[in-house]
């Protein structure tokens, strides 16, 4: 099963799940805050960096490219609710400065 690390500040915490899970609702639903709002894709508000396996999670669509913008995509932004996991990925919330 993947193996996913959330990095929150000076904290991380991992947990595994089953291939093809949504990463914001199984954070949420172990109590690993990210914050969200719409679960959509268009308020932005789940945005995460990925650290580490960008290539095990779901493709980018339209919605979330539109949403995070180029410079963000480059930085390796995600949006978790529209990010589905296949493999081992290792993710921050960032903290407000990177907002
Ligand atoms: S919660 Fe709104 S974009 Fe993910």
């Amino acid at each position: 099963m993947p193996q996913v690390e959330i990095k929150i500040g000076p904290q991380e915490q991992s947990f595994e799940c089953m291939e093809g899970e949504n990463l914001l609702y199984e954070a949420i639903s172990r109590s690993i805050m990210i914050p969200f709002n719409c679960t959509s894709g268009r308020c932005g508000t789940c945005r995460i960096r990925v650290l580490e396996g960008a290539e095990n999670l779901s493709e980018m669509g339209d919605r979330e490219a539109l949403r995070l913008g180029e410079e963000r995509i480059e930085q390796g932004f995600r949006l978790a609710c529209q990010s589905y996991v296949f493999g081992d990925v290792r993710v921050e919330v960032p903290q407000p400065r990177f907002y």
